[in-house]
């Protein structure tokens, strides 16, 4: 199949689908100049997970965890959405996407324009003190002094996102359990779907009989085992060009 029969299959299968939910992950914020974490140039080459993001070493050694997070924040706080995200945002304006489930800590979906957006693993938006709670945007803080210490207590601040030794909010994995679990069709979109429970949304939505398709350059896991297909190619390329054969085929 070419590329262009591809993209024409994924936007008929949008189409006709009852329900779709969308798993995203770092490949989606690539092209917002956003560095992923595995493969070349990723974030884990340079840091090594379970010393910098676990969640002992942000309670035993902060100023080594926010080397880490410094580093995010300010990759972050400068980033805008990228055409992928816009694509998703429109997804959703023309009733086609119902809920993104992102590992991404970024902000970028509900920047772009999504309501409804499951934060998997938290986000990098906003932090809170670790003695007295108290809780701030992340723009509020300096990261000139890492790590950067409560204006209340002088506690250490944590991002509001997930540390690897920490458990995924209840909440937020009932409803992406949820929503796998009904969804007719399933985008899985930049992620190497190896990180659990995350990677398990698309095995669900399979058992549960959705059609799952990834978007990504590379292969995955789940590419030969759980995925009906995948389109090969930067997100910020095919789903723009999705929804622009929607728009034509509703035309037609
Ligand atoms: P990874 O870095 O593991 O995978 C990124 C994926 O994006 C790879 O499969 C790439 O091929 C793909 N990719 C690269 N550029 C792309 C582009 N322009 N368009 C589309 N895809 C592209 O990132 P995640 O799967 O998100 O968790 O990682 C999952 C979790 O691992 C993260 O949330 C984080 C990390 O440890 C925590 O920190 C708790």
């Amino acid at each position: 199949m070419s590329f262009d029969e591809e993209i024409t299959t994924l936007a008929q299968d949008i189409m006709r689908s009852r329900k779709i939910v969308a798993l995203s992950g770092a490949g989606m914020s690539v092209e917002s100049d956003i560095a992923s974490f595995r493969g070349k140039g990723g974030l884990w080459e340079k840091y090594d997970p379970e010393e910098y993001a676990h969640i002992s070493t942000l309670r035993h050694h902060p100023e080594k965890a926010w080397i880490l997070l410094g580093a995010m924040q300010k990759e972050i706080a400068k980033a805008k959405p990228n055409r992928g995200h816009y694509a998703l945002a429109e997804l959703e304006q023309l009733g086609f996407l119902k809920t993104i489930i992102t590992q991404n800590v970024d902000g970028l979906h509900h920047l772009a324009g999504n309501r409804d957006v499951i934060e998997f693993h938290g986000n990098l938006q906003t932090v809170t003190c670790m003695d007295c709670g108290h809780h701030l945007s992340s723009s509020e803080i300096s990261l000139d002094d890492i790590p950067p210490r409560c204006s209340k207590c002088k506690g250490v601040y944590k991002p509001d996102c997930i540390f690897f030794g920490e458990a995924i909010p209840v909440e937020a994995l009932t409803r992406a359990h949820q929503e796998s679990r009904t969804c007719d069709l399933m985008l899985v979109l930049g992620t190497s779907a190896v990180v659990y429970p995350a990677a398990s949304m698309p095995e669900i939505a399979k058992s549960a009989g959705a059609r799952v398709v990834e978007i990504n350059p590379s292969e995955t896991v789940l590419t030969r085992f759980v995925s009906d297909y995948i389109i090969l190619g930067k997100t910020g390329d095919v789903l723009p060009k999705v929804v622009d054969r929607i728009k034509t085929l509703k035309k037609d």
